[in-house]
């Protein structure tokens, strides 16, 4: 294999279009070189690292974290399997933190299906921490909008 690839090559043997690799470019996610004919070479390396954001995305990482995990690897050397096992683990704990909320807005949007009350209220996505509990019994919401409509 050589050690230096073309766009293309890296495309064939990533799977990845060489537009979605010029962006990863543009977002200094990955980098190249040029040759006296202005095209661009890549290190052998950079399928791992094409890998590592492909593996990303797929997992539904955002490309900012992404990037900033990258950022926390030496520039001259793509993720090795240590660096793979302790930046996946990171997201794994940021993926469980998106999907207990998405569980918790589920269960919420589940108690209005069928209801339609809409109240500020009462309805637990319109007044999640149910703010009108806290605030326990009387007109607090009514009082708090007349005492801004007079100032
Ligand atoms: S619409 Fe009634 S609880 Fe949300």
């Amino acid at each position: 294999m050589p050690t230096e690839l073309t766009i293309g090559e890296v495309a064939a043997r990533s799977g990845v279009a060489p537009s979605a690799l010029r962006f990863y470019e543009t977002e200094g996610l990955i980098s190249s070189w040029r040759t006296s004919g202005n095209q661009r070479r890549y290190e052998r390396a950079i399928l791992r690292r094409v890998a590592f954001i492909q593996a990303g995305h797929a997992a539904g990482i955002p490309l900012e974290q992404i990037r900033a995990a990258l950022s926390t690897l030496p520039a001259d050397r793509s993720p090795k399997r240590r660096d793979w096992e302790r930046l996946s683990r990171g997201w794994r704990d940021d993926l469980d933190r998106r999907i207990a909320t998405l569980q918790a807005l589920r269960n919420r949007l589940t108690t209005c299906i069928g209801c339609g009350c809409l109240s500020l209220d009462t309805c637990t996505l319109l007044n999640p921490d149910d703010e009108a509990a806290a605030l326990g019994a009387g007109p607090h919401y009514f009082e708090r909008d007349s005492r801004r409509a007079s100032h």
